[in-house]
């Protein structure tokens, strides 16, 4: 029996799961697979790193033939710091790297520690772990890892346990065809929208039923592949629990004719919309299809039927001025969605934005390991503390 640790570092919200959806996901697809394997998993709290990393006994990780890290933009000097320290032991575990953080550029710039690591997995880790634990000869960088066959069912086999948790996340896809500039979803090889089976997601929300409050499904557009299915299912089967869902007006925009409009009225939903900003410029240069006519549409139609959904905009994108995003608010407020959220522009690694922040004259500023833009050509440090502090409008739409 091969015993493997998972660590993550993980913003810890109450009455939600403390075990890492990712995580849980990738030892249910190996366990499914093999039974030679047996995980434990620690998640470190992110709002609480000094402590929870002073509590950790590396010494004691001896024990683990694999230990297996989550690499994200918050917690790599911290992974990097347990991994040296994992090195010092005498008889020390294999040592492997995954998340969003690991790319080529990441394998480079960690330099000398990349010694300390073994593997690492670049992209969707399930099929590339299960090489790692189960094959004698493994590859030292795993890339472009095909999106595996998934089968949903983290809660109902006990992976993550619902001791005190009301509201519970729920892949039901993989995949944005968008390619938005600036976000976090790995573009260019997760593209493709990939489905897990129908019946293993349905039979997790017969299991979530009567236990939790909500269920936020955290695809990153939801109005693809298998939705008609799940919709269905919810409305056949007298689902109360509140279901949210990852919107995106161009995609959903021809699928809402009246049956679906009228089952979601029915529902206790939430559509979840990133409108990030009303400027054309602003989506055009972060590569962001968006027609106006199009959000309207959208918007009168949920509104006529009664159908919940908010907002998420983005502050400082490039392209937006002072005034531009003073009217994104300004025409959030003047609709009817139920909660507003500003974001301040975050600037990832492993995205197009990124590299071009010479051509958009992109400044920022560090804080808690994370990258804030806060000018570009189209607007000044200054204009930018002016559009926070036009936030203030919204407070009320943020409870
Ligand atoms: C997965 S998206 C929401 C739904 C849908 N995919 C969309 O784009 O409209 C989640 C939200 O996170 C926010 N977000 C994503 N990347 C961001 C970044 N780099 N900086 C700030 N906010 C970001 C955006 O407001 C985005 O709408
Ligand atoms: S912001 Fe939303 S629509 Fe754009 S690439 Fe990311 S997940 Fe897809």
């Amino acid at each position: 029996m091969k015993k493997v640790l998972m660590i993550t570092c993980d913003y810890w919200e109450e009455e939600k799961p403390k075990t890492n959806l990712g995580v849980a996901t990738l030892v249910h697809y190996i366990s499914d697979k093999t039974d030679d394997i047996e995980f434990d998993y620690i998640s470190i709290d992110a709002n609480n790193k000094s402590k929870h990393l002073s509590n950790l006994n590396i010494a004691s990780m001896e024990e683990y033939n694999v230990v297996c890290f989550g690499i994200y933009v918050w917690c790599v000097d911290e992974m990097l710091d347990i991994t040296y320290e994992l090195n010092q032991l005498s008889e020390r575990p294999i040592i492997v790297f995954g998340g969003h953080e690991v790319t080529h550029e990441f394998i480079d710039r960690i330099g000398e520690s990349k010694t300390d690591v073994d593997h690492f997995i670049i992209g969707f880790a399930e099929e590339a772990l299960y090489a790692v634990l189960t094959e004698e000869e493994t590859k030292r960088v795993y890339d472009k890892v095909e999106i595996p066959s998934l089968v949903a069912g983290v809660y109902s086999n006990e992976i993550v346990l619902l001791d005190g948790v009301e509201t519970v996340s729920v892949e039901t896809k993989r995949g944005c065809p968008m390619g938005c500039s600036y976000c976090s979803y790995d573009v260019g090889k997760t593209r493709k929208i990939s489905c897990y089976t129908c019946e293993s997601v349905l039979n997790e929300f017969d299991f979530l039923k009567d236990k939790v409050k909500k269920i936020n499904i955290i695809d990153p557009i939801f109005w693809m592949g298998n939705y008609k299915r799940v919709i269905e299912y919810i409305y056949n089967n007298g689902f109360g629990n509140q279901f949210t869902f990852q919107s995106e007006f161009l995609s959903i925009s021809g699928k809402l004719d009246e049956e679906l409009l009228e089952k979601l009225s029915s529902l206790n939903v939430v559509l979840e919309f990133g409108l990030q900003s009303i400027s054309e410029i602003v989506h055009k240069n972060v590569g962001r299809m968006f027609m106006f006519r199009v959000v309207e549409e959208v918007l009168d139609k949920l509104d006529y039927y009664g159908i919940q959904y908010e907002f998420s905009i983005i502050r400082g994108l490039p392209g937006e001025t002072l005034e531009s995003y003073k009217n994104t608010i300004d025409y959030a407020i003047g609709t009817k969605a139920s909660k507003i959220f500003c974001y301040p522009l975050t600037l990832l690694n492993n995205t197009k934005l990124i590299q071009q922040k010479i051509d958009f004259e992109i400044s920022s500023f560090c804080e808690n390991g994370l990258e804030y833009v806060d000018s570009t050509y189209s607007y000044t440090k200054s204009d930018y503390l002016s559009m926070k502090l036009y936030e203030e409008i919204i407070a009320e739409y943020r409870k």
